[in-house]
């Protein structure tokens, strides 16, 4: 498939997706949306592919929606085309997806890097829900996702101001799960992505929906969810592989890979 605004790679068993427009600093249009939704959804199909990370360029991972895109919309067409509502598919990719942020993580993109599964931060990336100054808010989630992730009192700080936070602050934060330096930032997300994609890809996946459950229910039907899995682990090859080679001292060589 080729495609005009992403760059798509595969590394072994990772897929690499690039953001690739830079003339606007990789924002986010109808077309970037359909080619990273129908890469994502390849990559996912792909047996052969156990990880995949999502990066930008060096001064941008995104800044926003694309707002030339958007400006002359009207509610009618927002609203009857459910604009933003095709992003509700990347929920249902279940191979893991690592976010590589440097350089601006704005409006969509900080919002696209959030529905990731976690986000690896350059030194200099920042993170920001500036959509307020365009007299509009997040569309993309920011407005959830962010709370969850940072708490109540930093997301409505960051949403109302539309201030920037540095990598640092998304660290302290909880955003991002650990910061790089920019020039190492997209080998490191390739050697964190093989290592994923070296675990069995039945608990990988296992453990993408758990941890995502936990958003979404209470407490004890977490822990219910949680164990129920956990026991069905023990029908899969994987786990007699993985505990006899602990207890033979050598690497585990996954079946289900
Ligand atoms: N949409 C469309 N074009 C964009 C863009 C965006 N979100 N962000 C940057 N660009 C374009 C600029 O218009 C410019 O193009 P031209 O050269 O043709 O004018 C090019 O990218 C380079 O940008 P700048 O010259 O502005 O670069 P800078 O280094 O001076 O500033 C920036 C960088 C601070 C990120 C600035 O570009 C900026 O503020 N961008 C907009 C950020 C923003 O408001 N994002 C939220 C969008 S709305 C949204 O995302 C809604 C939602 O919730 C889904």
């Amino acid at each position: 498939m080729t495609y005009q605004t992403i760059l798509v790679e595969t590394h072994e068993r990772v897929g690499l997706i690039r953001l690739n427009r830079p003339q606007a600093l990789n924002a986010i249009n109808r077309q970037l949306t359909e080619e990273l939704l129908s890469a994502l959804d390849g990559f996912d199909k792909d047996a052969g592919i156990g990880c995949i990370v999502i990066t930008g360029s060096e001064k941008a991972f995104a800044a926003g929606a694309d707002i030339k895109e958007m400006q002359a919309q009207e509610f009618a067409t927002m609203y009857a085309g459910d604009w933003f509502g095709n992003w509700e598919r990347m929920a249902a990719v279940r191979t893991p997806v690592i976010a590589a942020v440097s350089g601006f993580a704005l409006g969509g993109g900080c919002e696209l890097a959030m529905m990731c599964d976690f986000i690896l931060a350059a030194d200099t990336a920042k993170f920001g829900q500036p959509e307020i100054k365009l007299g509009v808010m997040p569309g993309m989630g920011g407005s959830q996702r962010l709370t969850k992730l940072v708490g109540r009192s930093k997301a409505m700080e960051m949403c109302l101001t539309g201030r920037m936070m540095d990598a640092q602050e998304a660290e302290r934060a909880g955003l991002v799960s650990r910061i790089v330096p920019a020039t190492e930032l997209v080998d490191e997300a390739l050697k964190t992505a093989a290592t994923i994609a070296a675990m069995s890809l039945p608990a990988a996946m296992m453990v993408k929906e758990a941890v995502n459950r936990a958003d979404q229910v209470p407490l004890s039907e977490g822990l219910r969810f949680e164990r129920r899995l956990f026991h069905s682990m023990f029908a899969l090859e994987d786990q007699k592989e993985g505990m006899a080679a602990f207890v033979e001292k050598r690497k585990a060589d996954f079946k289900h890979r």
